[in-house]
Parts: structure tokens; C-alpha cells; sequence
């Protein structure tokens, strides 16, 4: 049994096994309708508790759907509708729920819930986004670009905003998948150093650049984020959209980028605040095949973490 807590606590040929899973799973479904199950059933009598903290849209129904194509069951719980909400420690809902389900997936706000629920469950923990991190987005990102462009070895990716929980990942993934990252971001709002300090450590060049033009010169992946997250508070929400409006990604910055880098962004957007409308609908943008992404790449999470 294995967690997915992060990428950076992943081995890497396990990061890239399961990308390379992610490939045939999505190729062997190609053209089914949504509803057919999958051709191999994994997950058959496996019954996996889906928790969310925060709202979601992708993280809830790709890991939903993905459970079901490879035969399992899916509870989604909300938070704040458990006793977890309410004084029952993670601990304790850890060790409860791990003699009902196979699996747990589970977003929350703080790292220390998602560490405390794997420590003490005796069923396979996946990380569906903490204040800190995102692998599982990350996971699909790296699919996306490969199936557009082969191997993310080498290839320059630069960030653009906010240096959030979703950069927080990327950044991992550079290290593990061996691309060099630039993060275009104001002083203030930039990722945390030890992330950055452990990438570098792993060979892989982290540049910090906070003109955005130069940032983007030469890049193969340009990606940017919502500038307030779900944990930001809203009074910042100004403030933050005064420091961000340079770093917007609209057609003028991607001629910046290599004439054939693609644009990826894991949404929800906001239209006309961190990127417009003409770069996300044009012909860079692969955030629908990336949003996608996000059930074939879980799956093969999934099957990595009950070793099937
Ligand atoms: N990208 C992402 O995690 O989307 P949701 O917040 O809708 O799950």
C-alpha cells in the first residue's frame, strides 16, 4: 500500500510509471462512451471515501468517475457534514474509516490534516490538495504535455502568478521529471524557498525572474493559476489583483514563448484576470484536454497506490 501524499516524496520511476500508466489507460478508452466500464476492473469491490474540505469541481468528479470505470464505489463526504468537523480527531477518523473503505482521497486546508489522516490509516491516503499542494493536478499536467509534445525532460515550463500550492507541485515535478521551471511572480508572492531550494538540489535549474516578458522567452509550457486561491482571504483579493495585473497571460505575452509552447492553466479561471479569454480558447491552450487529464492520471494513481 502506498500514499500519494506529494510528488516530491514519490520516487521518481513510480512518478513516471504512472505517467506511463496514465497513457494506456487513456488510450485503451478511447472514443467509449463516458459510461462504459473500463476494460480491466481494479477497483472491483473496492469501496473509496472521496472528503472535501474546499469545494471542487474536477478533483470531485474525475476521482469519482475514475473509481466507477475501474469498477469500485465511490462515498464523496464533505467535511463540515463529519464529526471530523465538529471535534472527532483526524486521527480517529482515520482509523474509523479505514475498516469501511479501501481508499481515502481527501482535500483540505492544512498539510498537517493530510499527514495526520495517512499516519494514521491503514488504507492508502491521496493528497486531492492541500494549502501547500497539488499533485494530482500536476500529475495530469505532465500527461498533457506529453501527449502533445513527448517527454517534459529538459524543456523550459515557466509560471506566471501567484506563487501558490499548484506551483508548489510544478515545482516538485521539475525536480522528479527533470524540466527547468522559471516562476514569474512579485517579490511578495513568490513559492517557498525550501521548495525552490529542493528542486535546484535535484539538479534541475528554478529560476525566479519577476519581469514576466523575459520569464516567457523561450518557454515550451507557459501556466498560470487564479491569483486568490480558496484559502486566501477575499479582503487581499485587491491588493492581490494590483500586484498580479502584469503577470497576466494574454496573446502578447505568449509571442514571447516558442511559437509552438502550449498554454495550460488548471482551472477554475477567471477570464480576463489571470489570463484572457483569446489565450485560453486559442490554439496553445490544452486546458480541456488537461482538465481531462485529471481522470486518467488519478487512475493510474489509484492503481499505483493499492499496487494493482
Ligand atoms: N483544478 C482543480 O483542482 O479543480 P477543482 O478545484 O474544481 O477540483
Amino acid at each position: 500500500m502506498n500514499h500519494f501524499l506529494d510528488i516530491h516524496k514519490t520516487d521518481a520511476s513510480d512518478l513516471r510509471q504512472m505517467i506511463n500508466e496514465a497513457k494506456r489507460i487513456k488510450t485503451a478508452r478511447k472514443g467509449q462512451p463516458k459510461g462504459t466500464p473500463d476494460a480491466e476492473q481494479p477497483l472491483a469491490n473496492h469501496m473509496v471515501a472521496l472528503i472535501f474540505e474546499k469545494p471542487s469541481t474536477r478533483t470531485r468528479v474525475s476521482f469519482d468517475v475514475g473509481v466507477r470505470q475501474m469498477g469500485g464505489q465511490t462515498m464523496v463526504l464533505s467535511g463540515s457534514d463529519m464529526q471530523l468537523g465538529h471535534g472527532e480527531t483526524i486521527a480517529d477518523t482515520a482509523r474509523v474509516l479505514s475498516r469501511y473503505v479501501d481508499m481515502i482521497m481527501i482535500r483540505t486546508f492544512e498539510e498537517s490534516t493530510l499527514l495526520e489522516m495517512a499516519e494514521h490509516a491503514s488504507v492508502p491516503v491521496i493528497n486531492g490538495l492541500t494549502n501547500r499542494t497539488h499533485p494530482c493536478q500536476i500529475m495530469a499536467d505532465i500527461l498533457t504535455y506529453e501527449e502533445h509534445h513527448g517527454s517534459i525532460k529538459g524543456k523550459k515550463v515557466v509560471w506566471l502568478g501567484d506563487g501558490n500550492n499548484v506551483v508548489a507541485s510544478l515545482i516538485h515535478a521539475a525536480g522528479q521529471f527533470g524540466f527547468d521551471i522559471t516562476i514569474s511572480a512579485p517579490e511578495t508572492l513568490q513559492p517557498e524557498a525550501g521548495f525552490v531550494a529542493w528542486a535546484r538540489e535535484k539538479g534541475v535549474r528554478v529560476n525566479l525572474e519577476t519581469n514576466p516578458q523575459k520569464a516567457v522567452e523561450g518557454a515550451d509550457l507557459v501556466v498560470t493559476d487564479t491569483w486568490v486561491s480558496m484559502h486566501d482571504s477575499q479582503t487581499t483579493k485587491e491588493r492581490r489583483h494590483n500586484q498580479l495585473r502584469a503577470y497576466q497571460v494574454d496573446d502578447a505575452l505568449m509571442a514571447h514563448a516558442k511559437s509552438d509552447a502550449l498554454f495550460m492553466h488548471c482551472l477554475p479561471a477567471h477570464r480576463g484576470e489571470e489570463v484572457t479569454s483569446s489565450v485560453m480558447d486559442g490554439p496553445q491552450s490544452v486546458i480541456w484536454d488537461e482538465a481531462e487529464n485529471r481522470l486518467h492520471a488519478q487512475k493510474a494513481v489509484m492503481r499505483w497506490c493499492l499496487g494493482k
